[in-house]
């Protein structure tokens, strides 16, 4: 039998400071970690104590272990950081079953292969409109301009509301998932609340619209129909509405800009798609590994238990590093080159594992596709003019600007 231990691997990197992220540092603490500690304490940071999970195989086992590790919201929160004031957002990715399981059944058949073929239409055409309009030769910020229009239009077709909209979603969706400890005072608090009330009206007046008709296969329809989200009180229809906004944003926009990166580090990758174009959903794959967009999710010990041969006590926080078991070399060889033939790019745990893996990751593969279809139809290369801005947070790996000029081949 494996012996239990007790004396703690003090994991001696602070990974869950922003300007690791920020200064694109983030690679080689991981490395070190996943070599010498695959699970490793901290006991303190500007989060309290945590474990770190760094390797794609105890991943994977703390996702298939839910009845242990828990992702309730009322036990702590699904990322490092404590819910504001203890108050937690109550949407299904922050339960765990048979809440989950129930509200995720209602979810879930909105992006059913039927649907998504019905929204990758829509995805095609307004990809191709929007690059047919991006300027040549001429400095521009892709995430400005191709990346937050392209994931925020989606959200527009999923919610079947109005394309132009789209800012008013924006706006929603940077205060949902702008709550961190540097913003906890009273006026952003105020503001939080003056934006959530806003959204939760006008969904409530859509939600209301659809109740008073026969059910839709419709989101909304789907859920105000529903019996596990028809009577939700409204603090737990905000949250799922803001999850599925804050779910499908920030991961596909910063997917999105990934590419470019990747693309502009790896520029033969770009001629193997031209050369073959069934490459693009292994592609779409390969950029979700590579950026991991979702950097981390957490989960809370429901009671005293045992991971990787270490004692984790009733309470704890374990954080699982996405971003480290992507680039866990035991399962992708050489893993940090962006290779869009990669044979096991599918084995990738950005879009987590288990029961909670994302729901909506045929509807961000698809509109990935239709973004590296129309790069591959440019006259030329999309050149980054400078490095881009990287986002601030431990939680989203991202950018907040990428200056880049479409160049003639
Ligand atoms: C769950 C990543 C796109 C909606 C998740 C989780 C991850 C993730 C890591 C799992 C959380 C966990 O295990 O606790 C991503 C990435 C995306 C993406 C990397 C894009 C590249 C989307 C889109 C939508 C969406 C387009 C919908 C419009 C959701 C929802 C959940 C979820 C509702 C909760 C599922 C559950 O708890 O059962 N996503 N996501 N995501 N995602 Fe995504």
């Amino acid at each position: 039998m494996a012996t239990v231990l007790d004396k703690r691997p003090i994991n001696p990197f602070e990974v869950s400071a922003n300007a690791i992220y920020t200064e694109d540092q983030w690679r080689e603490p991981f490395a070190k970690l996943r070599a010498e500690m695959p699970l490793s304490w901290r006991p303190e940071s500007p989060f309290g104590a945590y474990w770190s999970v760094v390797t794609h195989d105890l991943v994977q086992e703390v996702e298939l272990r839910h009845d242990v590790f828990s992702s309730r919201w009322d036990m702590g929160n699904i990322t490092i950081a404590e819910a504001v004031n203890g108050e937690g957002f109550p949407n299904f990715i922050a339960q765990d079953p048979p809440i989950h399981t129930a509200q995720r059944k209602v979810i879930a058949p909105a992006f059913s292969p039927s649907q998504i073929l019905k929204l990758e239409k829509l995805v095609r055409e307004r990809t191709e409109k929007l690059f047919s309009e991006l300027p040549r030769g001429e400095e521009f910020d892709w995430v400005e301009r191709v990346s937050l229009p392209l994931t925020l239009g989606m959200l527009c077709i999923l919610f079947d509301m109005p394309f132009e909209e789209w800012r008013d979603i924006k706006r929603w969706s940077d205060w949902a998932s702008g709550v961190s400890e540097d913003n906890l005072n009273e006026e952003y608090r105020a503001q939080f609340l003056l934006q959530m009330g806003e959204m939760l009206a006008r969904f409530d007046r859509e939600l209301e619209d659809r109740r008073s008709k026969p059910p839709t296969d419709d989101l909304l329809s789907r859920m105000v129909h529903s019996e596990a989200m028809g009577n939700m009180d409204a603090m737990e229809r905000i949250a799922n509405i803001a999850l599925l906004i804050v779910g499908g944003n920030d991961t596909t926009r910063n997917s999105m800009s990934a590419l470019v990166e990747a693309f502009d580090k790896y520029p033969g990758e770009m001629d193997r798609l031209r050369a073959d174009a069934s490459l693009i959903p292994n592609a779409a794959q390969e950029i979700i590994r590579w950026q991991s967009p979702v950097t981390h999710m957490r989960r809370t010990a429901l009671e005293d238990t045992e991971l990787a041969g270490q004692r984790i006590a009733k309470g704890e926080k374990v954080v699982m590093w996405y971003i480290s078991a992507n680039r866990d070399e035991r399962i992708f060889p050489d893993a940090e080159r962006f290779d869009v033939g990669r044979e096991n790019a599918r084995r990738h745990v950005g879009f987590g594992h288990g029961i909670h893996r994302c729901v909506g990751a045929r509807l961000a593969e698809v509109q990935l596709h239709a973004v590296i279809e129309q790069m591959l139809k440019l006259p030329g290369r999309v050149v980054p003019q400078g490095k881009p801005t990287r986002l601030a947070s431990p939680f989203l790996h991202g950018f907040t600007a990428m200056p880049v000029k479409i160049m003639e081949a």
